[in-house]
């Protein structure tokens, strides 16, 4: 294809000391060179994307920057045998977004250890309904399955449910038959949580029970958190002998106020979940399940708690997100069929 050739990208850049984000036309020059060229039909949004768009430096160290950390699209060059123009592929996470232009942009150009043929029966589409968010929820809720956590042995707890990784991993674990409570600070979502499948709803002060107390009554079985500070202590201090938690997100805080007494008396596992370097094997391993196995059971839940945005759209619904004001999921529409 022709260097020269332009396409669209949303571009944050620094601008007396602070970050200002626009759809800009770039080059496909401008891309780093990679043995792939996607031409992006779907990215989505995903909180380190809005973390990216607001110039924090633990994600983005240099701007002018285009995020976005999940990309589904058609292969337009490829230099290596893996992949051929036509291929519908994706590319999620490790440095794509982060320091390397991102699914924010109509083009990607990213080496091919990166990218995954895109698992069969699901679409392009779907694929970004899922998303990192949808992965990292199905890498939590496989931990706890290979740990041997089943239904009968009792609630299950999703913190930050609302959101992105929290709503998938509610509506999974409903849909396998676990009793699951969720927490959230949004009193309207309420109604969309049951909707999800879930049988109880705390606010966030519930969840973090007594702050002083070094351990709660016994209440979760296993728990998704995604949140991370007091509402992940608090739900370590009630999870139930030998229960288990997945640890995935920082949403309200990286810091962790605890005891060891969860770990010495009652046996409770914490185990942690990181998608952004999982290696390809694990990668597919996941995708597969959610192609195979899982695809029936998420698919009424993906539509209803995902909206598609267009390009114009992303730079207000990352204030919305970083405000704590979106749910579910948020697809980027990058064929121009959403404007
Ligand atoms: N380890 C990994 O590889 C990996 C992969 C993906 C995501 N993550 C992390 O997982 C977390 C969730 O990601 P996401 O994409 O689902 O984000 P998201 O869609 O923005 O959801 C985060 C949710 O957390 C809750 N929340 C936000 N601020 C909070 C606060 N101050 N106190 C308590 N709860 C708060 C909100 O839910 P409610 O309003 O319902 O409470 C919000 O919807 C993020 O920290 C993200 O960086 C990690």
């Amino acid at each position: 294809m022709n260097d020269h050739a332009t396409f669209n990208a949303l571009v944050v850049r620094e601008l007396d000391g602070g970050f200002q984000r626009a759809v800009e036309e770039r080059r496909l020059a401008d891309l780093p060179p990679g043995e792939v060229l996607i031409r992006v039909h779907y990215s989505s949004l995903n909180y380190k994307d809005a973390l990216s768009a607001s110039g924090n430096r633990g994600v983005t160290k240099k701007y002018p920057h285009t995020p976005g950390i999940d990309a589904a699209g058609i292969v337009a060059a490829s230099s290596v045998p893996q992949f051929s123009a036509g291929d519908e592929v994706l590319c999620m996470c490790y440095d794509l977004g982060m320091n390397t232009p991102g699914g924010f942009g109509e083009y990607i150009c990213v080496p091919a250890s990166w990218v995954l043929a895109k698992p069969e029966p699901l679409s392009l589409l779907e694929t970004m309904q899922i998303g990192t968010a949808g992965f990292t929820a199905a890498q939590c809720v496989d931990k706890l399955l290979a740990f041997g956590l089943r239904p009968e042995q009792g609630p299950v707890l999703v913190t930050g449910a609302t959101g992105g990784v929290g709503s998938l991993a509610c509506a999974l674990l409903a849909k396998l038959g676990f009793a699951v409570t969720t927490v959230t600070g949004k009193e309207s979502e309420h109604e969309f949580l049951r909707q999800l499948g879930c049988a109880a709803v705390l606010n966030r002060q519930q969840a973090i029970g007594r702050a002083s107390a070094a351990l709660l009554r016994e209440r979760w079985a296993g728990v998704v958190d995604t949140v991370g500070g007091e509402i992940l202590a608090g739900a370590i201090k009630a999870t139930q002998y030998n229960g288990i938690v997945t640890c995935c997100g920082n949403a309200a805080s990286g810091e962790l106020p605890l005891t060891v007494y969860p770990f010495i008396l009652r046996g409770v596992s914490l185990v942690g979940i990181d998608s952004a370097e999982c290696p390809l094997v694990r990668r597919k391993e996941v995708w597969d399940k959610l192609a195979g196995p899982w695809q029936s059971l998420l698919q009424d839940a993906l539509n209803a708690l995902s909206v598609r945005i267009s390009l114009a759209q992303l730079s207000q619904t990352i204030d919305e997100m970083l405000a704590g004001r979106t749910r579910g999921r948020i697809i980027v529409d990058l064929t121009g069929e959403t404007e």
